[in-house]
């Protein structure tokens, strides 16, 4: 199958570049590299085709689908940083809402009708019922979360109104790296706990900072459902496959499991051996105590089974990743 992923060169995109190559699909990757890295993509694809550009870009994405004889297209690109998305809305909906309005344009030009399409537990804000299913409303407490969920209210015109073939894969926290350390997550700037935290066992930076050690939850500290990035490729390829012209699916992608942010401290100690220091901050404004999926819905449909996402595999093979690549990808690749 002719694959096209848009924000291939990015971290979750190149993890399932690789899976999809190894299943036998050709990769075309589509990314205007504002943070992607084309190492990535190089080293997922062995050297596959990489077209830069924007989703903005209707044209060049109608020239690429035509060209390439594209069957089915996965999209991944989009900003991803909440408190950016605070600062700057307007920004988030450009290029998360109208970008994807663009992409879906040019398939509906080329008559391609089948898309699989990174979401967010963020459209779900800060739910009371714990664990989250999918029967939960969405209501998302920032723009980020907000330009997801418009993305897959256009999913769901778009299916209606054309026929086109959606999943939306609401994904928890991405976390782990590929089993050999060739690639990892590089996102600049770092906002994800767990590289941070590896960041530190690294000596790149002084101290952890913790926001808030006075929730409701077990250690005070807020708890995430951290899923390995390997099982959200192999989700990304189970629904390629079973997605048919006009069908909607819309799940919840994450371990089941809550780890805390002391959980994930004292865990990443034991795995670097490295001290760790932190430090307790004011809370966050807009930080939900706890977030865990209820992936009941991925495993029926998708029969999808988190193979990696135990808090050992996520740590350990995302200090391969680190301890290799301590700068991250090469700037020059
Ligand atoms: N990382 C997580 O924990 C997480 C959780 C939930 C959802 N998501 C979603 O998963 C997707 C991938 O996340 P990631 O962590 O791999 O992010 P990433 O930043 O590593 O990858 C996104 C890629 O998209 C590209 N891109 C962005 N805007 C573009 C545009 N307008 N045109 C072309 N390319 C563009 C970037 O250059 C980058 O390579 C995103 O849609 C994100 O919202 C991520």
């Amino acid at each position: 199958m002719n694959v096209l992923v848009t924000g291939a060169a990015g971290y979750i995109g190149s993890h399932t570049c690789r899976l999809l190559v190894q299943s036998g699909c050709r990769v075309i990757g589509y990314d205007n590299l504002s943070q992607g890295h084309c190492a990535a993509f190089e080293r997922a694809t062995n050297g596959g085709r990489l077209v830069v550009g924007d989703l903005a870009d209707t044209d060049l994405l109608q020239r690429t689908l035509t060209a390439e004889a594209v069957e089915a297209v996965v999209h991944f690109a989009a900003l991803a940083l909440v408190g950016e998305s605070i600062e700057y809305p307007q920004r988030y909906h450009q290029n998360n809402v109208e970008g994807s309005a663009s992409l879906i344009q040019a398939l509906h030009h080329c008559g391609i009708k089948r898309l699989v399409v990174s979401s967010t537990t963020a459209i779900y804000g800060a739910p009371e019922i714990i664990p989250i299913s999918e029967e939960t409303p969405p209501a998302p407490i920032n723009p980020y979360g907000q330009s997801k969920w418009d993305v897959e209210c256009l999913l769901q015109e778009a299916c209606q109104r054309d026929g086109l073939g959606f999943a939306a894969l609401r994904y928890f926290n991405a976390a782990g790296a590929a089993s050999d350390g060739l690639l990892g997550e590089d996102h600049s700037p770092e906002t994800h706990l767990i590289p941070i935290v590896l960041q530190v066992a690294l000596g790149q930076r002084d101290r952890i900072q913790i926001f808030g050690d006075d929730y409701p939850t077990p250690d005070g500290t807020c708890v995430r459902d951290y899923v390995h990035v390997n099982d959200l490729a192999d989700a990304h390829l189970k629904a390629l496959n079973l997605l048919q012209p006009g069908q909607k699916i819309q799940v919840n992608l994450g371990s089941g499991t809550g780890t805390s942010v002391l959980e994930i401290v004292e865990h990443a100690r034991r795995v670097t051996g490295h001290e760790i220091p932190c430090a307790v901050a004011s809370r966050r404004p807009g930080d939900p105590p706890c977030l865990i999926a209820d992936n009941a819905l991925a495993r029926s449909m998708l029969k999808w089974k988190p193979q990696h996402s135990s808090l050992d595999s996520i740590l350990t093979s995302a200090w391969r990743w680190h301890q290799r690549h301590p700068q991250g990808y090469p700037s020059s690749e």
